[in-house]
């Protein structure tokens, strides 16, 4: 196959910051026609008036289809979430558990402080997206999203089995499993987590822009994402997590968690499906599922991705003094959409 021509991708997790970052990085999402939009600003993205100001900024900077979503806090006004979605604003509230990763800081500490929004959401249709990890300081990070699932997820599920949850950034066995054996849930999964495990990050010495968090699990986990996304099953679909931090942030003695993947993102995933034998399912995993979970239309247009001489992926963007450097898959690419 030399060419695939497929409905136009959304990317159902991204993060396109505020300001000169946002700037610089809202164009690199020009693959993607709507993308779910974090709410982890600083100050957060609480309110539907913040969301419809945040909105107004993303159009500006040259992003075309930003799907809004609200930070949930445990003083989250019900009434305010309610119409925000009601009207459109906001497709879903994201919950960061307090101090689980970039900018969660005002998340949430006890899920029966946010009881009554979940409440509200479940009879309104708005969908909640979790980052799936516990915070727990004795817990091992490379467990702290297994531990969420029993944890937190498991209850959250049977108190609430009308919410529709997207579970965010799956990185483990475990994860692909509670949202197969579970209903009313589906998942995203990252370019990073589909070619990396831990290794890769860690052997022969440290790769800081490797690091996101979940952190990269073991080789075994990946192929498990990998059989996920490639299965054809429709709970999963992509949300690429595309996390800029400047170089400065990253190449540091405590460097920032996030992989910046969203202009690579569609030739990266070409190659891991080519690679499973499942070019076939990649409309599905990239268009389809994330629109059918959300209740959306897929896309009417359509893009070509189509095989090329192997080119070096590029490395960075850089405008004035900022720059953020890109995720290296490691060998040439040779997928392009142009
Ligand atoms: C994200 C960020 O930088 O905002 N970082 C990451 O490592 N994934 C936050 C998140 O999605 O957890
Ligand atoms: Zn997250
Ligand atoms: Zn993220």
């Amino acid at each position: 196959m030399d060419s695939l021509t497929i409905r136009r991708p959304d990317d159902w997790h991204l993060h396109l910051r505020d300001g000169e970052m946002l700037s610089l990085v809202a164009p690199e999402s020009r693959d993607f026609a709507r993308a779910i939009v974090m709410p982890n600003l600083v100050p957060p993205v609480v309110t539907g008036a913040e969301a419809a100001a945040y909105r107004e900024r993303i159009l500006a900077a040259g992003f075309a289809g930003p799907l809004m979503t609200l930070y949930l806090t445990e003083t989250t006004d019900p009434a305010d979430v309610v119409a925000a979605h009601a009207s459109g604003l906001v497709t879903a509230v994201k919950l960061y558990p307090a101090g689980a990763t970039t900018n969660s800081a005002s998340g949430v500490r006890d899920m029966e402080a946010v009881r009554p929004v979940l409440v509200a959401m479940e009879e309104a249709g708005v969908p909640l997206c979790l980052h799936g990890e516990v915070t727990s300081p004795e817990t091992d990070i490379f467990d702290r999203e297994a531990v969420f699932l029993d944890r937190v997820l498991t209850p959250l599920r049977k108190a609430h089995p009308a919410l529709k949850l997207t579970l965010e950034h799956v990185t483990t066995a475990e994860a692909v499993a509670w949202v197969r054996g579970n209903d009313n849930v589906g998942a995203t999964i990252t370019v990073q987590h589909l070619m990396k495990s831990r290794n890769d990050m860690l052997v022969g010495g440290m790769r800081p822009h490797l690091y996101c968090l979940p952190i990269l699990k073991r080789a075994h986990h990946r192929d498990a994402l990998r059989e996920a996304a490639t299965s054809g099953d429709p709970c999963f679909f992509l949300g690429t997590d595309s996390a800029p931090h400047p170089t400065h942030a990253k190449e540091a003695a405590c460097c920032a968690a996030g992989c910046f993947t969203a202009p690579i993102a569609l030739p990266c995933l070409a190659h891991v499906f080519e690679e499973e034998e499942a070019l076939d399912r990649l409309e599905g995993f990239a268009s389809l599922h994330g629109p059918a979970h959300y209740g959306l239309p897929a896309n009417a247009e359509t893009v070509t991705l189509r095989r090329t001489a192997p080119y070096a992926a590029p490395s960075r963007v850089a405008r004035g003094g900022l720059s953020v450097e890109l995720f290296d898959p490691g060998h040439p690419l040779h997928w392009s959409l142009r």
